[in-house]
């Protein structure tokens, strides 16, 4: 491979998942408008996650990344954001208690918006069309013209980003992420919760450590700690035309960084290490993540890490694991195993959503709570037997009280899911289960770590 790299090199390599845009000329229009427009992230911030995620990588602390699987032009408000940022740190409030370490709290959000698909065509009766590609790309409506990717779409993606990010600012700094905030947000969800038996142990336990806090005078008013958060974006490096022109040398260190989001990563079906998705990748210094599924070889990974991380800089990459909860025990091993083999500091996240995706027999896409929670009871288990460290989790929910997934305690069931599925893409945790599975996550992290599960009935086994 040669060693040269510029922004556009990914382009004399074979690229999949690309949209084909019928007017060549809209879409240069459009990449030099975008070329000229203010980055979304600065690459200080982007240096700050890596060296965040280096801690990760190194047994320090635990990364929650999530939102939804794509972001959608029509649910963008500021309630949405809202919602979906206090679930966040509703869960970042449990996570960080339970595992007594920082969390890293990444949104897929501000830019989660092109879409791979398993097919290039969608069918419906008689009509073939090509595939939702995400908001970025074309519409989701079944009609010749609004499934044709549109370039000036890309241009309300980048608006929309940089509005999000905004508020996402201003909700991590102005004071409204405070740490009594999201213990307050979080007691009410235990209260209302079926098994609220289960979590109000530790929910009484953050209460009185911070009772404890403002008794020695740390006042969450005053003290920037538990006033503030730091909270990142993330999203797929897909549509590379767009994620070129967001493309801008740091002034300070004379280095390439993607402005477009703190940490982007490769999916699953794009991951070929002489592509153009690894090539554009390689050259930008961002935190950078790898979706691992089934079909990874260890001497692939091996080679995707030779190329992606050359220093073998703690932090530049994580691992992002989705097998499926009846494969993970036979895959995760092999490429652990490699991984330490060859010294690499690597961050290891459970994805539990991509390989639990099903049909349920009404047609919905559907993932079963109970396979999500397997997933990640087997990427802990299968991290202590080998000794490596379960470093991050990786979930596609929302704020929102939708019925896409089925079970969690309110249990949402195959029948329900008509009643708000709303998803562009594929199901997502509801607010409730998402701080679930941070509670359950939580006893995980914390008897990873050595200390003692903090609740244990037979009942609420
Ligand atoms: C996703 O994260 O939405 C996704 C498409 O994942 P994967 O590449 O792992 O299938
Ligand atoms: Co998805």
């Amino acid at each position: 491979m040669s060693t040269h790299w510029s922004p556009d090199s990914w382009r004399s390599k074979p690229a999949r998942q690309m949209p084909v845009y019928p007017d060549a000329v809209a879409l240069k229009d459009v990449e030099q408008q975008l070329a000229a427009f203010p980055p979304l992230v600065f690459a200080g911030e982007a240096r700050k996650l890596k060296k965040a995620l280096g801690a990760a990588a190194e047994g320090r602390a635990f990364v929650l990344q999530g939102g939804d699987c794509a972001e959608s032009f029509a649910e963008h408000s500021a309630d949405n954001i809202r919602d979906f940022f206090r679930v966040f740190l509703q869960m970042a409030v449990v996570l960080t208690f339970s595992g007594s370490l920082p969390l890293v709290k990444i949104g897929r959000i501000a830019g989660q918006f092109a879409k791979p698909r398993s097919d290039d065509f969608e069918r419906i009766g008689e009509v073939k069309l090509p595939s939702y590609r995400g908001d970025i790309v074309n519409d989701i409506a079944f009609t010749p013209d609004m499934r044709q990717p549109d370039p000036t779409r890309q241009l309300s993606a980048y608006r929309q980003a940089a509005a999000t990010l905004n508020l996402l600012r201003a909700f991590a700094w102005g004071g409204y992420a405070n740490l009594e905030n999201a213990h307050r947000w979080m007691l009410g969800f235990v209260e209302d919760s079926p098994q609220s038996h289960r979590y109000r142990e530790v929910a009484e336990r953050i209460s009185e450590t911070l009772a404890f806090m403002r008794a020695i005078g740390i006042e969450p008013e005053v003290n920037p700690e538990t006033r503030t958060t730091e909270f990142y974006t993330s999203h797929e490096a897909l549509l590379l035309g767009y994620e070129q022109a967001m493309t801008r040398v740091d002034s300070t260190t004379g280095d390439w960084y993607a402005t477009s989001g703190h940490m982007l990563w490769i999916g699953d079906r794009t991951r070929q290490a002489d592509h153009a998705h690894v090539e554009y990748c390689r050259g930008i210094k961002n935190p950078i993540g790898v979706k691992c599924g089934p079909s990874l070889e260890s001497d692939d990974l091996i080679r995707l890490l030779d190329i992606l991380n050359p220093e073998n800089e703690p932090g530049r990459l994580t691992l992002i694991c989705r097998f499926g909860a009846d494969k993970i025990g036979e895959f995760l091993p092999g490429l652990i195993r490699a991984v330490q083999r060859e010294g690499r500091s690597v961050v290891w996240s459970c994805d539990p959503m991509h390989g639990n995706t099903v049909k349920a027999a009404t047609g919905y896409k559907t993932r079963s709570f109970d396979r999500i929670l397997s997933e990640i009871r087997t990427f802990f288990s299968v991290h202590r037997a080998e000794g490596s460290y379960a470093g991050g989790l990786h979930l596609e929910m929302t704020g929102q009280n939708v019925t896409e997934c089925i079970g969690g305690a309110h249990a949402v069931t195959e029948e329900n899911l008509r009643n708000r599925y709303h998803t562009y893409c594929d199901p997502r945790l509801n607010a409730d289960q998402a701080i679930e599975i941070a509670f359950l996550t939580a006893e995980m992290l914390k008897e990873a770590r050595g200390g003692r599960l903090y609740h244990h009935t037979s009942a609420a086994e």
